[in-house]
């Protein structure tokens, strides 16, 4: 993700500079002790991504000055090697084949490999967290232990008495909105935010990592071009918004696709007309309207920030999250 400042060019430059230092540092953090574990734990890494959570400690980081600059790019890497760490257990989880455009690992290496790298990169943001202080290792541990829960209920769905949107939305809060949130919080830290600034970053953080998430499963239907497979959920059964608004419609006409949906469908022809229905139905936009009210509440957290470029940057944030799914 490529972030296109409009209010201050000298400002885009300098977080894009702090970005490509970042990038040096996390490919060298994947070294390890045999070219081996060194090939896979950086194969994700260098693979891409849109380096989203760096970001938002970058931007996050300049609300207030003074912030060290390699405070904010070690707390870069730790949420960054966090999330990488996730993926490769998520596509372990999701049985995935494609990551950043690549081989995932355990498409490449076996589940075994996949989930222990994944615990290696996870080690290795332990270590650097370390270094910032038991306030960061503390939200680290947190934010890791309910984005685990996260994924965790998403495997398990809803009880039978749960609203299975309300417990939807609730996985991806704790999934996804967990680390988002703890990136713009660490952010705020390393430049020394009051609290209350803290916990506006939070409930932003939060907010948007939720739109983060929704727009994802959005694209995960409508797009072809994500570096990922499409179709992933509805080949995994899993209901995301868009399914589960069909499923509460109760619409006659949706028969076949409520068959098809919330099930795996291990057959090609099966998933090409889930995919297809899915597509040109009006689920989808009602999803981008959710996608865009949430932004707006997102955006609203950010007024209790210091007016700053920074708060500038994140309101187009927002906004850039909102048009990829749109
Ligand atoms: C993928 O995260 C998993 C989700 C939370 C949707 P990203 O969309 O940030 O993936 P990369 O880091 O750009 O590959
Ligand atoms: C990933 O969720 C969330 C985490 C990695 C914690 P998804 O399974 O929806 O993400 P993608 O689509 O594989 O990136
Ligand atoms: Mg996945
Ligand atoms: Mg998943």
């Amino acid at each position: 993700m490529t972030l296109e400042i409009g209010v201050d060019s000298s400002f885009a430059q300098s977080i894009s500079e702090r970005l490509q230092s970042i990038e040096a540092r996390l490919s060298a953090s994947a070294f390890g002790q045999t070219p081996f574990v060194t090939e896979v734990a950086s194969h994700i890494i260098n693979a891409g991504g849109k380096r989203f959570r760096p970001l938002l400690v970058a931007l996050a980081s300049q609300l207030y000055p003074g912030a060290d600059d390699d405070a904010i790019e070690r707390a870069a890497m730790v949420v960054e090697l966090t999330h990488v760490a996730s993926l490769y257990h998520d596509d372990v989880m999701d049985d995935a084949e494609l990551r950043r455009g690549a081989d995932s690992a355990n498409h490449r290496w076996g589940n075994s490999v996949a989930i222990m790298i994944g615990d290696f990169l996870f080690a290795r943001a332990s270590s650097i967290v370390a270094t910032l202080g038991v306030e960061y290792v503390t939200l680290q541990a947190e934010t890791f232990a309910r984005l685990v829960q996260g994924q965790i209920a998403e495997t398990r769905g809803p009880a039978a008495d749960d609203d299975p949107v309300g417990h939807y939305l609730q996985v991806v809060a704790d999934k996804t909105g967990s680390l988002i949130a703890a990136s713009a919080v660490f952010g705020g830290m390393v430049c020394g935010a009051p609290q209350p600034v803290l916990q506006a970053l939070a409930a932003f953080g939060e907010e948007i990592g939720v739109v983060f998430q929704l727009s994802d499963d959005i694209i995960d239907i409508a797009s072809d071009s994500t570096g990922k497979t499409p179709g992933t959920d509805l080949r995994e059964g899993v209901w995301t918004l868009p399914t589960l608004l069909v499923r509460s419609a109760d619409d006659p006409a949706d028969a076949r696709l409520r068959e098809l949906i919330g099930r795996p469908l291990d057959d090609s022809d099966e998933l090409a007309e889930a995919l297809g229905l899915m597509r040109s139905h009006d689920a989808l936009a009602k999803a981008r309207a959710e996608v865009d009210r949430r932004a707006q509440v997102a955006k609203d957290h950010l007024s209790r920030l210091p007016a700053s470029v920074a708060r500038e940057a994140l309101y187009e944030l927002c906004d850039q999250i909102v048009s990829r799914s749109a």
